[in-house]
């Protein structure tokens, strides 16, 4: 089967089991273009809410399939590639947390949705890189613990001044890898493009920037913007994605760095075994998991409104 014999037999599985398919923006523009929704994490979670079907299929990684779970424990969530996990979800456990929190006594706890359901059930709200801003500063409490990513938490600590914002030395490997070098070299080479970076970049990347946001956020920008040159600080799945949708502007990778291996993992024929039953993971959480960790994402769908 060649790619497109293989995206109409993955519609018509789909439509025949009573499938969602949800797809990151992050995976490839042949995963995105057989899914029902796409998006960044904060829209995928709220979609997936709204979701009629039986099945849920995540085409993302585990942390994002496990939200799925959360949100609609009644249906089938199935994650497409079992290997898609995130470097940052994997970096601080529950075990972890329940000790720093003796020290931070009487804090709101707000956690980035890339943590394993496990340590949502200790948390208090979750929040994504495109609602963190807001749901931060609409908490009643100006003493916040911020996990796992101490970039993101700076991003929002610098738009919160009036809040006390304790952070801890986690993050993404990959967006934390690219250097103010890599910046300079980039606007050297492209002096008329636009800098747009994600949040999980370091504060010195992010100060060199024209935008800062999230996945949804870049491409929304990147597609308003009267300007015609883009260099892209984020995965570089965003800006080949921007490229097939703006084809009058030019985008550029910040780094070759930003390449997400998990975001990466999951293939069509990934999606197709997953829906034949040959392939892919459900998603099992206890029943004190769900209920422990969905008022986290409850209350960052309350307040993210
Ligand atoms: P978004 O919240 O922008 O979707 O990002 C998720 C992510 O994993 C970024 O690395
Ligand atoms: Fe996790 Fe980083 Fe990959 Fe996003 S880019 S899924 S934070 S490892």
């Amino acid at each position: 089967m060649n790619i497109a014999q293989l995206q109409q037999e993955i519609l018509r599985l789909k439509k025949e089991k009573d499938v969602c398919i949800l797809a990151h923006s992050y995976q490839a523009r042949e995963i995105c273009e057989i899914a029902d929704y796409t998006g960044d994490s904060y829209k995928l979670s709220v979609d997936a809410a709204k979701v009629n079907n039986q099945t849920i299929l995540m085409c993302g990684v585990r942390f994002m399939a496990e939200t799925c779970k959360l949100l609609s424990p009644e249906k089938t969530v199935l994650l497409a590639q079992p290997l898609a996990g995130c470097d940052m979800a994997d970096q601080m456990d529950k075990e972890m947390i329940e000790k720093v929190k003796k020290d931070y006594p009487g804090y709101t706890v707000v956690a980035y949705v890339n943590t394993t359901a496990q340590l949502k059930t200790i948390c208090d709200v979750c929040v994504t890189s495109s609602s963190a801003v807001q749901i931060v500063k609409k908490i009643d409490n100006d003493n916040i613990l911020f996990i796992p990513d101490c970039n993101l938490g700076s991003f929002v600590a610098q738009q919160c001044p009036d809040k006390n914002i304790k952070l801890l030395n986690g993050g993404c490997p990959i967006h934390a890898s690219v250097t103010v070098e890599e910046v300079k070299r980039a606007k050297a080479l492209y002096p008329d493009a636009e800098l747009l970076v994600h949040p999980e970049c370091i504060p010195a990347v992010c100060e060199q920037a024209d935008y800062i946001g999230s996945t949804a956020g870049i491409i929304q920008y990147a597609k308003n913007s009267g300007k015609k040159e883009f260099i892209i600080g984020t995965e570089i799945s965003i800006a080949e994605h921007l490229q097939y949708d703006c084809p009058g502007k030019d985008f550029h990778f910040l780094s070759l760095k930003l390449i997400c291996p998990h975001m990466k993992a999951t293939s069509l024929m990934d999606v197709y075994n997953c829906l034949e039953g040959k392939a892919g993971e459900e998603i099992l959480l206890s029943d004190e998991t769900i209920t422990a960790a969905r008022r986290c994402i409850d209350e960052m769908i309350r307040l993210g409104d």
